[in-house]
């Protein structure tokens, strides 16, 4: 498949506006069904990810459909990337169209001077074994046993080279945590990092 990617902005043609706020609509309706729940909130969404300070790149196919797009918050004064939101239309998923945006976040996060990128995935659906326990107990033996029940993107995520760096116990209500992962772009030796 031929994908080009590009950055989008809110100069874009009302159509592709209209196909981004409608791929929020649809990719977290099994996910995360209060964010983005109908076109206006995604509207509001896609417009904060619009800011001239973010980073918002869309992949789109050869007769200019868009197949999915990325959103960057710049964080720590800049050092840091917050990947927020990522979607691919669904007729697409599994096609390698995710991990090329998420590559190409990172190239545009480190051309702005970004060291790492990270990102809140939540399990609001009871998609993993770190749902419906207690993760203020055995917090980091939960992580380390964690398994994948019904396909939720932190296994994307691991693909793209990303690590489990910690988790927000009851994020979003008893039992439904926020896993945060994150991902060093600038691969620079941490000094001391051999110490047991
Ligand atoms: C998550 C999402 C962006 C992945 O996009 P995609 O284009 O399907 O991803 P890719 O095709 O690049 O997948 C790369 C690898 O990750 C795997 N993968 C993708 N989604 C996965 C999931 N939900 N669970 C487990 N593995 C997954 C693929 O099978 C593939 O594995 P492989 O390299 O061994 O073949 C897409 O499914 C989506 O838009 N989901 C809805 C919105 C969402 O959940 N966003 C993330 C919120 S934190």
């Amino acid at each position: 498949m031929n994908i080009s990617l590009r950055t989008l902005t809110p100069k874009d043609p009302e159509a592709v506006l209209h196909q981004a706020a409608l791929l929020l609509v649809e990719g977290f309706r099994d996910m995360a069904p209060e964010f983005c729940p109908d076109l206006p909130s995604a509207r509001e969404e896609l417009a904060e990810g619009l800011k001239a300070e973010r980073i918002c790149r869309g992949a789109f196919d050869g007769g200019g459909l868009l197949l999915g797009w990325v959103g960057g918050i710049p964080q720590y004064e800049g050092r840091t990337f917050e990947l927020h939101p990522i979607v691919v239309r669904r007729e697409f998923w599994g096609q390698g169209v995710g991990s090329l945006l998420v590559k190409d976040l990172e190239e545009q996060a480190a051309q702005r001077g970004g060291c790492v990128v990270f990102l809140g995935t939540d399990d609001e659906m009871d998609k993993t074994s770190l749902s419906r326990v207690d993760l203020f107990h055995n917090t980091w033996e939960h992580i380390k046993r964690i398994k994948n029940y019904r396909r939720h993107p932190y296994e994307f995520y691991q693909k793209q080279g990303y690590a489990i760096v910690g988790v927000l116990p009851d994020a979003n209500g008893p039992g439904k945590p926020d896993i945060f992962m994150a991902k060093r772009i600038r691969p620079e030796p941490v000094k001391g990092d051999e110490k047991p």
